[in-house]
């Protein structure tokens, strides 16, 4: 096992603060919500304004150290989130992180998809390229760890329903996204989209709308950036949620909905972080949009056909893209990235309905807008001379 290169992680403890009350504490109960207000908990860094770090925190050191673990052999420097550790919370030794290799996406460039926005250039970064298929690997692996290093031996992580009894009467550390450390994790994929685009801003980030931990996430993280010099200017948070998902009044109070979408991931009528996301479209400047089921199922499609793939909760950022574009909100010489949380295997059912015209049987209108972009299955019997004979035919 190589040495690893700056252990930062024992520095700089980290305190959690309430987001509805402000109070601070220094560990979290088992639902990891405040005891006196029941709001969230966030991690918050009180050493990185102090004069201890001096100048580990200094941008171009931490830019160096950065690019350099990446040719490191052991796991956590090479790691696409432990890589950044200096902007995580100490959890103990490097050698005990819960990994399985998270981060280091790709961003991809989407050409196609950039003409039918309307846009100049377009760019997604595909979180779905995580070892699961999933962003929430980067965030999961801060979790665990914290997890083993708080003693537990059992973790739990659900979208709805018992967990919360569970965790009150058991020793399960709770791994949804209310959990601090996870939302931590999640960062990381601001932090590595930035260091891809050489630590310049785009202008705009588009991230799908569910339970808002990701877009909690990724505000934090270019906040805390900016904070520390590593980006001058912060680029536009928006969120796109499915149509009628959840009803949110002036950042002040949430309208719970019943939420009804085949993009399952993002089915919350009653999203956990929206006061986070609310922060963070406030001090982005970014703006929140919702797009119909076929306008979903459009832009899974067309996100396919640049080459790229992902499931339909991740599609919703090109169709609220498109609407964006429409209505002035993003111009067509900005530079955008399109937060993409799935990969396409994660719902093969919706691709493979899709490709057959079979999504929305009871619609004529919305079927007849996804033929063009619909490549039925052709069945053929297994020989040479079948394939042939299509190949001819075609
Ligand atoms: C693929 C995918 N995208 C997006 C989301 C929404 O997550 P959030 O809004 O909490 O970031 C989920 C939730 O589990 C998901 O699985
Ligand atoms: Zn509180």
């Amino acid at each position: 096992m190589q040495q690893h290169t700056g252990t930062k992680l024992e520095e700089g403890p980290t305190q959690l603060r309430c987001i509805g009350c402000g109070a601070l504490r220094q560990s979290a109960g088992r639902d990891f919500r405040c005891p006196d207000c029941g709001d969230l908990l966030e991690v918050i860094y009180p050493d990185w304004k102090s004069s201890k770090h001096g100048s580990a925190l200094e941008p171009n050191i931490l830019k160096n150290e950065w690019r350099q673990r990446r040719a490191s052999h052991a796991l956590a420097d090479r790691s696409g989130v432990w890589r950044f550790r200096e902007l995580l919370p100490n959890l103990g030794n490097l050698e005990s992180v819960i990994t399985l290799s998270e981060g280091n996406t790709s961003v991809y460039e989407l050409p196609k998809c950039a003409r039918i926005a309307r846009m100049e250039r377009l760019f997604a970064k595909h979180q779905g390229m995580n070892p699961t298929g999933s962003f929430k690997d980067t965030g999961m692996t801060v979790a665990a760890t914290f997890a083993r290093l708080e003693g537990f031996r059992w973790v739990a992580c659900a979208s709805t329903g018992i967990l919360n009894e569970v965790v009150q009467r058991m020793p399960v550390c709770l791994l949804n996204s209310v959990n601090p450390y996870r939302l931590e994790g999640q960062k990381t994929a601001a932090i590595e989209l930035l260091e891809q685009f050489n630590w310049e801003a785009p202008d705009h980030i588009i991230v799908p709308g569910g339970n808002l931990g990701n877009s909690s996430a990724i505000g934090k993280a270019c906040m805390e950036m900016k904070e520390l010099g590593l980006i001058s200017r912060l680029p536009k948070i928006s969120i796109i949620q499915a149509e009628g998902a959840m009803r949110e009044n002036g950042g002040k109070k949430l309208s719970p909905m019943r939420a009804d979408t085949m993009a399952t991931a993002i089915r919350i009528g009653n999203p956990a972080s929206w006061k986070k996301a609310v922060r963070v479209l406030e001090a982005t400047g970014g703006t929140v949009e919702q797009v119909s089921e076929v306008e979903i199922a459009l832009a899974k499609a067309e996100i396919g056909a640049d080459g790229v793939g992902c499931e339909p909760a991740s599609a919703v950022t090109l169709a609220g893209l498109k609407k964006l574009v429409k209505q002035g909100f993003i111009k067509r010489n900005e530079s955008v990235v399109l937060i993409l949380t799935g990969h396409m295997l994660k719902d093969p059912d919706f691709t493979i309905k899709f490709h057959r015209g079979d999504l929305f049987p009871d619609k004529k209108d919305d079927a007849a807008i996804l033929k063009e972009q619909q490549r039925a299955p052709i069945v053929l019997d297994a020989s040479v001379e079948a394939v042939l004979k299509a190949l001819e035919q075609a």
